[in-house]
């Protein structure tokens, strides 16, 4: 087996890079995936906007909205000086804007397709993309079509599947109701391992906690977890010692004290306060003192500034009432 991955997933307006700075404050090793970013975004759009991030991010990868082999290999070649240390495609997403184009899940249905776009962005820019998907959509449920469409991709070169273990329905569904309604089935993910062990297949959907991640690295090579890392950030301190035995142990005061320099810094270079406050709503969720935390920040927003004694002054820890 490859060595042991936790990703965080990527998930539009959520894993933006200072949602992803702030994780890596809190965990050194996790792999840290951007928002989907469409193909035509990068080549006409303001591509720094979309990918400029912090060094301290890596490892980092960006996710591609294409269903184009040309234009993926276009937006790939400009993404490129960015040094991601990974790009990967989205072969999962079922929102109906993203079935308009022709891309997300909907592609499953046309692994050669899939095929054609990792190898023009190969010849072209010399990467190879991981690719995220689902174990199935609509009437395509067998174990058969996973493993058919995992043949023909990894046969064009991609070496690392993450795999939502939830089938999408194009219709019917929303992308929400696509999240929580159709079953989970890891089970199909650790067969996938098993009848391709060569490749790095890393498990998705429904991960709560360190234990749950744990129990699938038995069967294989990692784990990618969404909206339980949006949830409860903290929740994921331990990673680096419990996954692979790092003794750094991060301390919640001088993880906002990084993040509010970080933060100032952003400022400088213009970026809203909203924008900056928002990835810490969430770090003492569900302790004494979170309410009143998500309360102060909101006054900080309603202020436009942050206190003077900036975040740590407004942490539970600091002795603020519960
Ligand atoms: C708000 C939100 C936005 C998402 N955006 C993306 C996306 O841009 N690309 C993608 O591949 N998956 C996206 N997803 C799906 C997640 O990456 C992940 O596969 C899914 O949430 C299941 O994992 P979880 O149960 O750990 O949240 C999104 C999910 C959420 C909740």
């Amino acid at each position: 087996m490859s060595e042991r991955r936790l990703s965080l997933a990527p998930m539009m307006e959520r894993t933006d890079r200072h949602f992803r700075f702030l994780m890596r404050l809190i965990t050194r090793r996790t792999r840290l995936y951007s928002e989907m970013v469409v193909d035509r975004t990068l080549i006409h759009g303001d591509a720094a906007r979309h990918l400029d991030y912090h060094p301290a991010e890596h490892p980092v990868a960006l996710q591609l909205g294409s269903a184009d082999p040309g234009l993926a290999a276009r937006a790939v070649a400009v993404a490129r000086p960015w040094g991601y240390d990974e790009i990967n495609l989205n072969v999962g997403c079922p929102s109906p804007r993203v079935q308009a184009g022709g891309f997300g899940v909907v592609l499953m249905r046309t692994p050669e397709r899939v095929a054609e776009i990792v190898r023009a962005v190969y010849e072209e820019t010399g990467v190879r993309l991981s690719v995220k998907h689902r174990v199935g959509l609509d009437e395509h449920g067998d174990y058969a079509f996973l493993a058919r469409f995992v043949e023909v991709v990894a046969a064009s070169g991609v070496r690392v599947f993450v795999v939502h273990a939830r089938k999408a329905w194009t219709e019917g569904l929303d992308p929400k109701a696509n999240r929580t309604v159709p079953p989970l089935e890891h089970a199909k993910v650790h067969r996938l391992k098993r009848d391709f062990p060569e490749l790095t297949i890393v498990s998705n959907g429904g991960l709560a906690s360190l234990d749950e991640v744990t129990a699938q690295l038995a069967y294989v090579d990692g784990a990618m977890v969404g909206r339980a890392m949006w949830d409860r950030p903290w929740r994921w301190a331990a990673a680096d010692r419990v996954l692979w035995g790092d003794a750094h142990a991060p301390d919640r005061r001088a993880v906002l004290e990084r993040y509010e320099a970080y933060l100032h810094e952003r400022l400088a270079e213009g970026v809203p306060l909203r924008a900056l406050v928002r990835p810490l709503f969430n770090l003492y969720k569900g302790e004494r003192g979170g309410r009143r935390w998500r309360q102060a920040l909101d006054a900080a927003l309603r202020a436009g500034r942050l206190p003077g004694g900036g975040l740590a002054a407004l942490a539970p820890e600091a002795g603020a009432p519960a």
